[in-house]
């Protein structure tokens, strides 16, 4: 039996309504700041979106289009300008950036009370200990999404593909604070089907074409596809052969359709937060 789709766009559209109602209700002035550097084609449609988002939800967007040669310099003095500007709540850095920018030193040149993305390691440290401000915008968008269909992870095998700082590492986390066996894998896992294999809920965020197949996926697991990718034709997927897992799977999230449109609402969730910090 085929599995269910886990419909991210529905499921993200509700999130954004709950925004876009607190902040009717509450007549909330507010504004996010998204600083682009470059011009990576990927990054300038999740910017598109984002913008669309807010103006769905009713916060002012301030778009930053840097030349790729952009410096670290320059790019920090924006940022401390925009730390020091009252109609911007949140901030938002685009990844990836140009090689000669270290992505460290701009995290941490982000107020930790617009921080928006979580990245800063203030905000990193409160995810790691469960008192968050800020929840990381991917993960918190498939925990979302898990709760959405009822999906209790405590006591459950996790598995989560992939060790990256924005999704890997925080997705992680946020699975062990709802009390799930977490397992990280990565590209020095050995037997990576075989771990898979164990997965009541898997979760795959390494941005690889087909890495899952059919024969890692426990019968009857949630799949969860974080991968943004293109394949030879150009058409976008996710790491998931989707047509062969959703046959194992009882639950799947497409590509597109899944967890890109959860990452962006959960955004638009965290500058209210931020609003509300500065209201505090
Ligand atoms: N690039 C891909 N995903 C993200 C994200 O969640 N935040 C930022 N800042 N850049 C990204």
């Amino acid at each position: 039996m085929a599995a269910k789709l886990i419909d991210g766009k529905a499921i993200s559209a509700k999130v954004k309504e709950e925004v876009r109602d607190e902040i009717k209700q509450g007549n909330l002035k507010i504004g996010l700041a998204v600083i682009i550097v470059g011009d990576d084609g990927a990054s300038r449609i999740y910017v598109n979106n984002k913008k669309k988002a807010c103006e769905f939800c009713g916060i002012n967007s301030f778009e930053y289009a840097l030349p790729e040669h952009t410096s670290e310099a320059e790019l920090i003095s924006l940022i401390d300008k925009l730390n020091n500007d009252a109609a911007v709540n949140g901030i938002l850095v685009q990844q990836p950036l140009p090689k000669h920018i270290n992505q460290s030193v701009v995290n941490a040149a982000i107020s930790p009370n617009k921080d928006v993305d979580a990245f800063h390691s203030e905000n990193v440290g409160h995810i790691v200990g469960g008192d968050f401000k800020f929840l990381p915008c991917t993960p918190a968008g498939v925990m979302r999404m898990l709760e959405a269909e009822n999906i209790d992870v405590c006591g459950k095998e996790c598995v989560v593909i992939g060790r990256s700082d924005i999704v890997g590492k925080p997705m992680a986390l946020l699975l062990l604070h709802k009390h799930a066996t977490v397992m990280i894998c990565h590209s020095r896992t050995k037997n990576l089907a075989e771990v898979t294999a164990r997965a009541d809920v898997l979760v795959s965020a390494v941005g690889k074409v087909g890495l899952v197949t059919a024969d890692m996926v426990k019968p009857g697991a949630v799949v969860i596809d974080v991968g943004m990718n293109r394949d030879e034709d150009g058409k976008l997927c996710g790491d998931v052969a989707f047509d062969e897992v959703k046959e194992v799977a009882s639950l799947i999230t497409p590509v597109p359709g899944g967890v890109g449109p959860m990452t962006i609402a959960m955004l638009m969730k965290n500058v209210l937060t931020a609003k509300k910090l500065e209201q505090k």
